[in-house]
């Protein structure tokens, strides 16, 4: 399963890629809103970052399948070929879809509040699908359960397609597909950081620390007591 970074603060994604296992990050108009930088200027800096094969996630914005298409070759062009361009699943984005994947160009099914927008994208060609966990949640449904259901209906269907579960809010969401195996998921540098926040955690290694300071003396570790 991939772990991916929702976000475009390139000091947050430095300090997430130097600790933690990070796969590749995604990125959309309100993420990159935040910055409050240039898109092309943001997006090449996390390019480096992440190095050439680093999966990076951006999303078109034109509303119709014409402008769709040529805001993903031109996200290729700029960031390279690793780059996949998120398109929101709905009739316009799945008619782009199409033609991105006869052009052999990479694309991600996005916006996805329901199963059924999950399938088409899949049907069209998409290496991912992205339904919204805690949105969905928020509308009074059950995000990681619909989120089960959009892989499921992959599997069952033997679609070449797989999840990019993204807007998670705390750990429980997470864990609970991650422990479903889905292909990916997709979370905040806050959330991500809270996945291993845990007193009981900080205070074992205290304690094992003091135990060994109190053996060979204060600031001694195992390379040189
Ligand atoms: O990129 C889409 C998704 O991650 C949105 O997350 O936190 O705005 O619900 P959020």
């Amino acid at each position: 399963m991939k772990l991916c970074i929702d976000d475009a603060d390139v000091e947050k994604i430095r300090r997430i890629y130097d600790l933690y296992p990070a796969d590749g990050i995604s990125t959309n108009p309100s993420i990159l809103a935040k910055t409050g930088r240039r898109p092309y200027q943001v997006l090449t800096e996390i390019r480096g970052i992440i190095g050439d094969s680093g999966e990076l996630f951006v999303q078109a914005v034109s509303p119709q399948a014409e402008g769709i298409v040529e805001e993903a070759r031109k996200i290729v062009s700029e960031l390279g070929r690793s780059t996949l361009t998120k398109i929101p699943c709905v009739p316009e984005g799945f008619k782009a879809m199409k033609q991105l994947k006869a052009e052999g160009l990479r694309f991600i099914g996005t916006a996805i509040y329901t199963p059924m927008q999950g399938f088409l994208a899949a049907k069209c060609g998409a290496e991912y699908v992205a339904p919204y966990v805690n949105r969905i949640d928020n509308m009074g449904f059950d995000g990681v359960q619909v989120s089960k259901d959009i892989h499921d209906a992959i599997v069952r269907n033997g679609l070449d397609s797989g999840l990019l579960a993204a807007s998670f809010k705390n750990s429980q969401q997470v864990l609970e597909l991650v422990k479903y195996g889905v292909k990916a998921v997709t979370v905040a540098p806050d959330v991500m950081e809270a996945l291993v926040k845990n007193a009981a955690i900080d205070s074992a290694i205290a304690q094992f620390n003091r135990d060994f300071a109190d053996l060979v003396g204060e600031g001694k570790t195992m390379s040189n007591c």
